[in-house]
């Protein structure tokens, strides 16, 4: 019996690892990864992945300013996001935690198209 539940845990452990890494092309920071952590903004949102919420790679392709992104932070547009469920304000995150991770989030902006390699 503890055998099984053992190998359940890995198993489920592995399929986890596996998802994220899947997708993985967005290698968040430490400190980036902590904010979205203590703000729970992970329990909606993924790197490079639609969840509840849409990928912030997604949102980087918008191209708000970092102000902008912050504002919608405390105040969202559902609007903005079609077939999404609304987010819920988020006004307990402090101005520079918000700016940070809204900094992190244009960062993601495509550039000259490095992730576009998979063109065969
Ligand atoms: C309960 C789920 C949930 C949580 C928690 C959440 N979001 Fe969202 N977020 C969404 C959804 C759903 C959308 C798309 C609909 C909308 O904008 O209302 C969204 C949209 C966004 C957008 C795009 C806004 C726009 O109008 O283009 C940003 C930026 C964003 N979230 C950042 C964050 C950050 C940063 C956190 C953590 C501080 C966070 N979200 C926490 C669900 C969530």
């Amino acid at each position: 019996m503890k055998k099984t539940f053992g190998f359940l845990v890995a198993a489920v452990v592995a399929s986890l690892v596996g998802a994220s890494s899947a997708n993985a092309q967005v290698k968040v920071p430490d400190d980036i990864q902590a904010l979205l952590t203590k703000h729970t903004c992970f329990a909606c949102h993924q790197a490079d992945n639609r969840l509840v919420g849409p990928a912030y790679t997604e949102v980087a392709k918008k191209k708000y300013t970092n102000e902008k992104i912050v504002e919608l932070i405390y105040k969202p547009q559902p609007e903005n996001w079609p077939g999404y469920p609304p987010m819920a304000p988020m006004t307990q995150v402090p101005k520079e935690d918000a700016l940070k991770l809204a900094a992190w989030i244009n960062s993601l902006a495509p550039k000259a198209a490095p992730a576009a390699k998979k063109k065969s």
